[in-house]
């Protein structure tokens, strides 16, 4: 494998300005004030006033923002800088005071000498971990005794489909794997091409890291909508907003979420 931190590093780099003008992002809403937390996170991640908030993986921060509105103390981390940029100026120039750290999460003991109430990370993470157990060592890392880590992702039985929803991946193969598929979730037209290197962890890897680290798991749950278009063609979206298959005969899970305590 080549160097996989610098490929994927350069194509976050690259999607940031697509990501940004998308739809799916909406920056004039969240601008205005709309927060870009879903349901789901909203709803099970209550009661954060006052706390502070580690957001591992936060992109251009639009959600660590969105935490810190809701009376959180956030600190954002992210391994793209233009990412990392974008998000410090949109804290300014929504005056939403907050913490941009651009590293690896692997390297961030390094830049970062807190802990936190509240560890918090979603949608589109699991895929870029290298070591799914240096990645739980990480949490236990920053997280305060009495602390919460709270994950919302993409299912990790959705790993085995192609976009064209057909099984194609192994559930059990880790990885890593070559990724040169163009366009980004936000607009699969784009155009965008670079390699990128992913990794698939099942839904056991996830827990069983966790409970490696002495975390108590308090909840797993998995949910039959998603939040993007995964599936081009295949999906449709119901009257929340969420996107689900549009053939009622096929349930499968594609989100999952989990609550777990130090
Ligand atoms: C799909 S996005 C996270 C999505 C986020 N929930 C959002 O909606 O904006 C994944 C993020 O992980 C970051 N990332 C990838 N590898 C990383 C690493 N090794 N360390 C830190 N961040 C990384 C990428 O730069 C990207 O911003």
């Amino acid at each position: 494998m080549k160097d996989y931190l610098t490929a994927n590093k350069k194509w976050w780099n690259e999607v940031v300005p697509i990501h940004l003008r998308s739809k799916l992002y909406d920056l004039p809403s969240f601008k205005k004030g709309k927060s870009t937390l879903f349901s789901i996170e909203s709803e099970e991640l209550v009661d954060v006033r006052g706390k502070t908030l580690l957001h591992l993986m936060c992109h251009f921060g639009m959600d660590t923002l969105s935490w810190a509105r809701k009376g959180a103390i956030v600190t954002g981390v992210d391994l793209s800088d233009d990412s990392i940029s974008l998000a410090k100026k949109l804290s300014k120039e929504i005056a939403v005071p907050a913490t941009f750290i651009c590293s690896d999460i692997y390297e961030l003991p390094k830049v970062l000498d807190r802990k936190f109430d509240i560890i918090f990370t979603s949608y589109g993470v699991l895929l870029w971990l290298s070591s799914i157990k240096k990645w739980a060592k990480i949490i236990n890392h920053f997280l305060k005794e009495g602390g919460m880590f709270y994950i919302v992702e993409l299912h990790p039985f959705t790993n085995i489909l192609s976009n064209d929803f057909k099984i194609v991946y192994k559930y059990f193969d880790k990885g890593p794997y070559e990724d040169d598929s163009p366009g980004t979730y936000t607009d699969w037209s784009a155009p965008i091409k670079g390699v990128t290197y992913q990794w698939s962890y099942t839904i056991s890897d996830v827990i069983n890291v966790l409970i490696k680290e002495n975390l108590k798991i308090q909840y797993l749950h998995e949910f039959p909508f998603t939040m993007y278009d995964q599936f081009p063609g295949f999906m449709e979206q119901n009257e929340k907003g969420q996107y689900v298959l549009k053939d009622k005969k096929i349930q499968i899970p594609l989100l999952f979420s989990l609550k777990a305590t130090k």
